[in-house]
Formats: structure tokens, sequence, C-alpha cells
């Protein structure tokens, strides 16, 4: 016996969800959830779902929906909602206008690093050089050099076989050539002169920052964001290990947070390097440091 009431016949009938209601719907609760551009980051929820650009998204507003598109959609909100970034949802991010692909193994690339590779432009020469990128999870920092560089031979290398998948995938859709590795910063490297400059953007934050359970930072890997001796330890073995493959001459550039600066270019000092300079972020803060290998 079916003993499911049916009311069909006595409830008005309800309007069928449009993509328009669809989005107003999906901007109200991001909104709801604290989150600025809910606008948007619904247009672009939906337009991924619904496989339509925000063009397609608002000529063709009036279309209904069918309930498995709408419970997708839904879904989607809901785990942004939930605070997981929605780099992560959308599978992609840009970086110096190159589309990556991201995921939940590696750091979501953030604006504040297009200085470093700024900053490694400026001291690349336009001809031949070898360069690696130490822990470069999407691989953005070594894309960005090389597709601004072609010439050079561009390394990487990172801990994370998940990151690297991703890093390699990056380059094989940018068709960008890279040698990558997996390893501890420079140990898998032997010590001789092989590089005329090294980048990284390492894990800086200490294990006890609040920021670590604010916002993006939730949901991306540990092991990307924190590092011990309040931050500070991956940079140390970086700027430690840097002289033992560098060229003389050659060049150090570190991304770091914004109060790191003065500790970082003491251990550049200590490590025989010279013309040691820090950058400003758009914020103003000293978040990279550069300096160059003393000639013997
Ligand atoms: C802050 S993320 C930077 C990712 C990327 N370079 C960027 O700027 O978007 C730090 C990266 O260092 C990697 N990493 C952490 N410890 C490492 C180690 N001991 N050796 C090499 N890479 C490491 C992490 O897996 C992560 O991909």
């Amino acid at each position: 016996m079916n003993t499911k009431p049916n009311n069909s016949q006595h409830s008005p009938p309800t309007e069928p969800t449009s993509i328009a209601n669809l989005l107003a719907e999906a901007r109200r609760r991001l909104l709801a959830a604290g989150i600025e551009s809910a606008g948007l980051e619904a247009r672009l929820l939906v337009g991924y779902q619904l496989n339509m650009d925000a063009t397609r998204l608002i000529a063709h507003g009036e279309q209904a929906l069918s309930d498995d598109q709408i419970g997708a959609v839904r879904a989607l909100i809901n785990q942004r909602v939930d605070g997981v970034p929605v780099a992560y949802l959308l599978g992609q991010r840009e970086f110096w206008s190159l589309p990556l692909r991201v995921d939940e193994y590696c750091l979501i690339p953030r604006p504040d690093t297009e200085l470093l590779v700024e900053r490694a432009l400026g001291r690349l020469p336009d001809g031949p050089a070898r360069v690696i990128d130490l822990g470069t999870g999407s691989g953005a920092i070594i894309l960005a050099l090389k597709s601004e560089r072609p010439r050079i031979e561009a390394w990487a290398s990172d801990t994370s076989s998940g990151a690297l998948a991703i890093a390699a995938a990056n380059a094989r859709d940018l068709r960008l050539d890279v040698h990558w590795f997996r390893g501890h910063w420079l140990d898998a490297v032997s010590p001789r002169p092989w590089f005329d400059m090294i980048v990284s953007n390492p894990p800086y934050i200490g294990a006890s920052d609040p920021h670590l359970e604010q916002g993006d930072l939730r949901f991306e890997p540990r092991s990307a964001l924190v590092a011990a001796g309040s931050g500070l330890s991956d940079l140390a073995t970086i700027v430690r290990q840097a002289g033992r493959c560098l060229r003389p001459g050659g060049w150090l550039l570190l991304e770091h947070g914004h109060t790191q600066a003065p500790l970082i270019r003491r251990m550049f000092e200590e490590h025989a390097f010279v013309a040691i300079a820090s950058h400003r972020d758009p914020a103003g803060h000293e978040r990279v440091t550069e300096g160059r290998l003393a000639d013997e």
C-alpha cells in the first residue's frame, strides 16, 4: 500500500526553478555565510556546475533547470558555505595570467607570490640559465618564469607527490618543459654550482598562528603552510643549503612572512650572500628577500 500522501491536487503550483532564481538563491546563501564577493562567486559556481559562462547564465536566466541540476548546484554551494575554497571547487586558479589546475594537495597560488616572479625576472638573463623552484606546489612560480623566459632550463621539486602530479599536469596543459623531482629542499642535489637562480615560497607560518584556523588556510595542506621554529626552519634550511648548489654570483629569492624579513636578511649575510634586499608587496609588507652569492 502506498502510504505517501498525495498533495499534488491541493498544493499550489510551484514555479520551476530557473537559472536566475538559483543564482539569486546562491548569492543570498553566500552573503549570509559572510562571503564578500557573493555575487561573483555565485556566478562562478553556478556557471561551473551548469557549464555556462557568465554571459550565457544571464542570457538564459529564464531557463528552467532539472532536479539533478538544481541538486548539484546546491551541493556545490553547500561546500562553499562550509568554507571550502572556491579555487578547489572550481579546480582552477589564475596566476601570472596562467590558468592553473589546483586541488587539495597543493597550495592555492596567491597574488602576493607574483612579486617573487617579478623580482626573479628582473634578475634573469634573456638567454639560457638554470633555475630551480623549491616547494613548487601547483608549479605556479616555475611555470610563470618558464612562460616568460623560454630559454631557461627549469627545475622544480616538492616533497608532496600529489603536488608534483598537479604541477606536471599544469606544465603539460601549458606546453612548458620543467624537470620535476621529489625531495626535501636541496638534499637530493649534489653539492655543485648547478644553478644560476634558486627561488622558493616555502612554508613559513608558525604552528600556533591563529590564521591557520581562518579562511582558505583551513583547507590547504598543513605541509604547505607550517614550518617549525615559529615558521623559520624551512627558510633557514634553504638559505643554508643554497650556497652549495648556486654558482658564484647566482641569485636566491625567497618569499616569507611579513615580519620575517630582518631575520632572513641576517641569514643571507651569514651564508655569504651580498646585494641583499627585501621587497614590499602591494600591501606594503616586506614579502620577498633576494641576495647574490658572493663571487669566489
Ligand atoms: C607555501 S607552499 C608554495 C607552493 C607554490 N610554490 C606557490 O607559491 O604557490 C610550500 C610548498 O613547499 C612544499 N614543501 C614542504 N616541505 C618541503 C620540503 N621539506 N622540501 C620540499 N618541498 C617542501 C609543500 O608541499 C608546498 O607545496
